[in-house]
């Protein structure tokens, strides 16, 4: 895959596009920043393709996806997040059809934790589950390797000593090049890295946690420590499931079908203090000239994150979020952005059950 153009191509074929397609032309100069402390560099956007198959309404099977998953690379995005539980291992296999002509030039992440059937061993962290997933997944993606291989949130029914080697022997084995974490609490991450390190075992390099400008609570303890320690943020739901878009109004209609169907949505966003954050980026935006998603998007890139993981399930949204890298935000309108928020539950971790509380 040829990753941007020559600076005369650009210039001449600049000179033939109109203002809007400009902007997104010149997104094919796209950003790349090294993943957390590792050598590895991926685009600032990444495209998450939970949205990739056929569980529940709203999702976009591959004939959808062709298009997103060619114009994401067309435009520069080397980075795919998905999982082994999206769509019962659909995605896996939307994304491995679609990458494998261009494997050596994307960075593929994917994840392994949640259930994946009825019966003990079908879910967690041991070595027997995640063994057994890794060889599955690299078959649905038709690959020989995952670069970023990430835990699904915490397992309290494993010894984290025992995630880590297996972990470690997957990254031994080539079958894994990195390892990275997802929604947990600050202090079990801490743990996982400080057993990594007592151990000298492989280090989590990147943290997958929900963070957007209407869920903030990770930036109490999470993102300061992962700051401290190197850690690659990258994430997900950045436009709070669509919500940050602008397109679901305070009163307005919400019949949408991944309203609908979204089991999560109704039930996380839709507060009035999640309009008024929403009100406000939609001022910002409007002063801009660019989208509520663009204000959403480049106010994540301007707290200093690797990547947000975006959502898509039309061409259109992949072309917003790349446009979202040339909008530059000031202290003062990230201070603006940040000033309606209110504490929201927690949303992410898996709560700590009660026999270990
Ligand atoms: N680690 C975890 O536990 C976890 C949890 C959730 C997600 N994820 C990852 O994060 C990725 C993104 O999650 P997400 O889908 O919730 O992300 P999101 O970026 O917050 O929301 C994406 C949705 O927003 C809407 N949208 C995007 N751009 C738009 C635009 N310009 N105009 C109007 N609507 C627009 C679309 O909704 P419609 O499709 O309804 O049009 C799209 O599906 C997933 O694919 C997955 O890889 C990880």
């Amino acid at each position: 895959m040829k990753i941007g153009i020559s600076y005369a191509d650009r210039v001449c074929f600049l000179g033939t596009l109109k203002q809007d397609e400009r902007a997104i032309a010149s997104a094919r100069s796209m950003q790349y920043t090294h993943l957390g402390s590792t050598g590895m560099q991926v685009s600032r956007i990444c495209l998450g393709t939970m949205s990739f198959g056929n569980s529940e309404e709203w999702m976009v099977e591959i004939d959808k996806a062709r298009p997103i998953v060619n114009r994401a690379l067309d435009l520069g995005v080397n980075f795919f997040d998905t999982a082994n539980v999206y769509s019962k291992g659909r995605s896996e296999e939307i994304v491995g059809e679609l990458l494998k002509d261009h494997r050596d030039d994307v960075v593929i992440a994917t994840k392994v934790r949640l259930s994946t059937g009825e019966g003990p061993n079908r879910e967690g962290l041991s070595r027997y589950h995640i063994m057994d997933q890794a060889r599955r997944s690299l078959k649905r993606l038709q690959t020989d390797r995952i670069d970023l291989y990430q835990i699904h949130r915490w397992d309290y029914a494993t010894l984290i000593e025992e995630t880590l080697v297996a972990l470690t022997d997957l990254v031994r084995r080539g079958m894994v090049n990195y390892i990275g974490a997802s929604s947990m609490w600050s202090w079990q991450f801490a743990k996982a890295l400080f057993t990594s390190d007592r151990l000298g075992l492989s280090r989590f390099v990147s943290m997958q946690n929900h963070y957007n400008l209407c869920y903030r609570e990770e930036e109490r303890e999470m993102i300061p420590f992962c700051k401290d320690q190197g850690i690659g943020l990258i994430p997900w739901s950045p436009l709070a499931r669509g919500f940050l878009t602008g397109r679901y109004k305070r009163g307005g209609k919400t019949d949408t079908p991944r309203y609908r169907s979204d089991k999560y949505f109704a039930e996380r966003f839709f507060r009035p203090e999640d309009f008024d954050v929403v009100e406000r980026a939609e001022e910002i935006a409007k002063e801009k000239g660019v989208t509520v998603s663009q204000i959403a998007l480049a106010w994540l890139l301007h707290k200093g994150i690797c990547a947000p993981i975006i959502g898509a399930t039309k061409v259109e949204h992949l072309e917003d979020a790349v446009r979202s890298l040339n909008v530059k935000l000031s202290s003062d309108d990230a201070k603006r952005l940040e000033e309606p928020y209110k504490p929201h539950r927690i949303i992410g971790p898996l709560p700590v059950p009660e026999s270990a509380s």
